[in-house]
């Protein structure tokens, strides 16, 4: 393939979590566990399950515990859920939870709306749990939101979520997913976020997490891996939102990355008519056609 593109890529599906939260529609407990079980038999390898999050901050995740002890876990695939705090923390590995992911922001200003904490408070949150997580065995990954640009703040300095992305990794996440959380971003400014936080985390520690609100999602993806990213993060079907940036959309769509991903030579182990099946199967319980570009065009075919 051409220089600067990974072989292969893993995809953190997260339409379960990031995708579900921000849905007017709850599909409800079992259609749920559907979903996860479904996406398991694609070739995903890495799908976010749930939040253990407070229920009154986002009532579609109440039934966390529920789903996570519902579903089939398939061998080799890993299932991250959200946890913002230790309740969060013990209540994912009271359901049985091995992997969990922390999140913060690059903005205060979102950072305390979405989750009552300013920055520096939210990380303070996170050392007990990470010491907790890694002294059980449990791998922690962290988010950074707001890196392109903050719905309350606006522009948000490189320098920031520099200093955040860095600070995840220096307290133990093996890997930071860097998160466009209203799909402000263009490609330049994507790469030069990407580059910029590289020079202080691994390449091989960082994830991209595009929202695609401004239809830039493919395009940032594309410019982040031809600087060497390999996790991207997205959501089947397009689904989704975060429930305290307004007017955010989903995620870019799986199926699209997974199209591009394959055009460009790149392996990602996913079976692509398998995950478009299943975004279409999602849409149709949230009652409306896929976001899925791809997803549309392979059903008229
Ligand atoms: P708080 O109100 O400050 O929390 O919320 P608190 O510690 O003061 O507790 C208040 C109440 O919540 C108590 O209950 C706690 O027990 C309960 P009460 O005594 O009043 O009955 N509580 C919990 N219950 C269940 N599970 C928990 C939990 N923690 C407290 N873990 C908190 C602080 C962080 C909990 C809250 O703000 C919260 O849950 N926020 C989550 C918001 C969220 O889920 N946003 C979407 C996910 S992030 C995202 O989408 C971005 C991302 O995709 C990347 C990107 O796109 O940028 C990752
Ligand atoms: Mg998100």
């Amino acid at each position: 393939m051409s220089s600067g593109l990974p072989d292969r890529v893993r995809i953190v599906e997260v339409g379960p979590r990031d995708g579900l939260q921000n849905e007017g529609i709850d599909i409800g407990t079992a259609a749920k566990i559907a979903l996860i079980d479904r996406l398991s038999h694609t070739g995903l390898r890495s799908i976010e399950a749930t939040a253990f999050v407070s229920p009154k901050w986002v009532p579609q995740m109440a039934d966390a515990s529920e789903v996570f002890a519902g579903i089939t876990r398939a061998p080799g695939v890993a299932y991250p859920v959200l946890t913002p705090n230790l309740q969060g923390y013990e209540r994912a590995r009271a359901a049985g939870a091995t992997e969990v992911a922390v999140f913060t922001a690059a903005s205060d200003a979102f950072n305390r709306r979405n989750t009552n904490a300013g920055i520096d408070e939210s990380l303070q949150r996170f050392s007990p749990l990470l010491d907790r997580a890694l002294a059980d065995g449990v791998k922690v990954r962290g988010y950074v939101s707001t890196v392109l640009g903050c719905p309350y703040q606006g522009e948000v300095p490189l320098a920031d979520v520099v200093r955040v992305a860095k600070a995840l990794h220096d307290m133990g996440c093996y890997e930071v997913s860097l998160g466009d959380t209203i799909g402000v971003g263009t490609p330049g400014k994507a790469r030069a976020m990407l580059r910029a936080v590289a020079a202080e985390v691994p390449m091989d520690a960082l994830a991209v997490h595009f929202h695609d609100t401004y239809g830039q999602g493919l395009a940032n993806l594309l410019a982040c891996l031809e600087e060497g990213v390999a996790v991207v993060d997205s959501a089947v079907s397009g689904a989704g939102g975060c429930p305290y940036a307004k007017g955010a959309t989903g995620n870019v769509a799986s199926e699209d990355v997974v199209y591009m991903l394959h055009g460009l030579g790149i392996h990602t182990g996913v079976d692509l008519e398998a995950l478009a099946d299943t975004g279409r199967w999602l849409a149709g319980l949230l009652g409306r056609e896929t976001r899925s570009r791809v997803g549309k065009a392979l059903a008229t075919r």
